[in-house]
């Protein structure tokens, strides 16, 4: 319900989220104006999430692995990493992969990172024009809620399901569901949902009770396990174990702690 306030006449404007299950219908033009959160479940809000809690200075999210390979000639060696994956495979030359667990204290403290992945990476390029972006999973789920109801303007609201190759991704759909759902319960105000948003919401209650069980079943946890990545469903399916928010700025995902 509106909350009027101390004028009867006024009321409070809808609270508008908006949810795309692939970055396809997301434009400049729509982020203009909004906070954007990207979600990438399995793995790249993990990995990230991971890196910045274990003291990387900053990690800067490439196009491409070309694009990821050029740009750390510009840049003098020593304390840069060259991290991600093709495919969830690592990368040949490459320093890390794309498991949480290889981004430990020892490799990454103080560390600047280079990062790309098949589709979060991009997704979060894609998001830039966004007033502020933030790297959401499970794994930091109510850090990123946190964050988000602390700013004086949180809404309108864009949430951007990475995906798997510009199709839908069960797993990034459910956490964008739980995401709004545990909005909800936090703020009484009205909202202005799109379809995405309502969705989702009901794939949550549907799906979100076991986050573990609903990683193994998805088509690309099924594909992750295949390639003998298992362990990672683990780390990625621990609701909100991180008070870490990758947020972009110029360029760079740096760590904000809700603490
Ligand atoms: C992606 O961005 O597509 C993922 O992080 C893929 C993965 O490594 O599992």
């Amino acid at each position: 319900m509106n909350k009027p306030g101390n004028n009867p006449t006024a009321k409070q404007a809808a609270a508008r989220i908006q949810l795309y299950f692939t970055t396809g219908g997301v434009s400049d033009e729509l982020l203009k104006g909004s906070r954007a959160v990207v979600i990438d479940v399995l793995r790249t809000a993990a990995s990230i999430t991971e890196a910045l809690d274990k003291g990387a200075k900053y990690v800067i999210p490439a196009p491409s692995v070309d694009a990821a390979s050029n740009l750390i000639k510009q840049i003098p060696r020593d304390d840069v990493l060259l991290c991600g994956e093709h495919e969830a495979k690592p990368i040949d030359g490459f320093d890390l992969g794309n498991s949480p667990s290889e981004y430990t204290y020892k490799r990454v403290r103080e560390k600047r990172l280079i990062y790309v992945s098949t589709n979060g990476s991009l997704a979060l390029l894609k998001c830039a024009a966004a007033e502020s972006v933030y790297l959401c999973g499970f794994i930091n789920l109510n850090a990123v809620i946190d964050t988000l109801l602390k700013l004086k303007t949180p809404f309108p609201l864009i949430i951007v399901c990475s995906g798997n190759h510009n199709q839908f991704s069960l797993e990034d759909a459910v956490c964008g569901g739980v995401l709004i759902n545990r909005i909800h319960r936090r703020i009484d105000q009205e909202f202005d949902l799109n379809d995405g948003a309502r969705a989702a919401e009901k794939l949550a209650v549907e799906f979100g009770e076991d986050i573990p069980k609903l990683l193994n079943e998805t088509g690309h946890g099924q594909y992750l396990k295949s390639i003998g990545f298992e362990d990672d469903l683990t780390l990625c399916a621990v609701d909100s174990a991180y008070s870490v928010v990758p947020v972009l700025r110029d360029g760079r995902l740096v760590a904000l702690s809700r603490k």
